[in-house]
């Protein structure tokens, strides 16, 4: 690749790693907002306008009113396995390819979704807040008592890498019966190494002691867990999302969560993130953490590395590593 002077130039919107902006610096013009700010729509456009390739994260907000500004741009990389913040449609018509960051960071997402749904069940965030206080006095008989995990169902909406890595924990780690729904069945081989049946969306909810989420958000999940979905939840359940916020309709899990249709919560995705419902933030059976699941050093590495990877690929062979994948992701009804 001809490195002077006719590199293209680049947006990287929030801060990321030094070394990964060194690997890039010698081939591209790099505008790097190592500041970290979340910049604005008005400052998104101003400083993407002249640039052929972004570096963004899941907080960016690329939309066909920001594309409509930026005429040059060839290339979105985000350094996320989610692309709810990518308008596609918008994307795809003026031609610009967008990548993401799958395969890198389920593990370490498999592993928090497991702390989370440990959390929520066994109480540990309510647990500590009440040591922490000096409100702990006495043992009691049912004190923190909360939902066992070993040998109980485990159910996962949406079975693609993360979600089969928490059943995998699941299942091997903690003798858990894992049930899942999903809009394609894993096949015979792929379920008998979890092992894991593929059921129904009613009989998922029914049947789930613990329910994780991993599906992607998308028109057909939106609100997927919503009221309705909820009463029909054990009521010693609890639900973990660490897909997207979109996917549970959080006025419906406040409602749940105070009026003991479920047990318990656990939530790293939100519907209007960063800003968390004050309602969330006051109820004792949910736990809270800022998107973080896949927040492990050396994962985040890797994911900036390989948006890197893809802008690279792209301006020196015209094919990314890993697009997007054409089609939304749905599930059956
Ligand atoms: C995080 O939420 C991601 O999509 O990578």
């Amino acid at each position: 690749m001809n490195t002077a002077p006719t590199r293209p130039r680049l947006l990287i919107a929030r801060a990321i790693f030094p070394e990964v902006i060194d690997r890039l610096t010698p081939f591209f013009d790099v505008d790097s907002n190592q500041a970290d700010d979340v910049l604005s729509a008005t400052q998104m456009a101003t400083r993407l306008v002249d640039k052929q390739g972004l570096l963004c994260t899941a907080s960016d907000v690329i939309d066909a009113p920001l594309l409509a500004q930026c005429h040059a741009l060839r290339i979105c990389a985000n350094m996320a396995v989610g692309f709810g913040n990518l308008d596609l449609a918008a994307l795809s018509a003026r031609g610009v390819v967008a990548t993401h960051t799958p395969g890198v960071l389920s593990d370490t997402t498999a592993d928090f979704g497991f702390a989370l749904l440990m959390a929520a069940a066994r109480r540990t965030g309510e647990a500590e807040r009440c040591v922490r206080e000096g409100r702990w006095h006495k043992w009691s008989y049912d004190f923190m008592a909360g939902q066992d995990v070993h040998g109980s169902t485990l159910g996962i909406l949406g079975m693609g890498r993360i979600g089969q890595g928490v059943a995998r924990r699941g299942a091997h780690g903690f003798g858990m019966r894992v049930i899942y729904h999903n809009r394609n069945r894993l096949d015979a081989a792929g379920e008998a190494s979890i092992p894991a049946r593929f059921v129904d969306m009613d009989t998922l909810l029914r049947e789930s002691d613990h329910l994780v989420l991993t599906v992607a958000h998308s028109a057909a999940t939106h609100h997927v867990i919503d009221a309705q979905a909820l009463a029909r939840m054990k009521r010693t359940a609890t639900l973990v999302n660490i897909a997207r916020g979109g996917v549970v309709d959080e006025d419906a899990l406040i409602e749940a969560l105070c009026n003991g249709v479920i047990a318990a919560a656990a939530l790293d995705v939100f519907e209007n993130e960063p800003a968390v419902h004050p309602a969330l933030v006051s109820l004792p059976n949910v736990v809270l953490t800022p998107h973080m699941a896949s927040a492990s050093r050396a994962t985040r590495l890797r994911m900036a590395h390989l948006a890197a990877d893809n802008l690279l690929a792209y301006f020196q062979t015209g094919r990314a590593l890993t697009p997007v994948p054409p089609l939304s992701p749905s599930l059956p009804a």
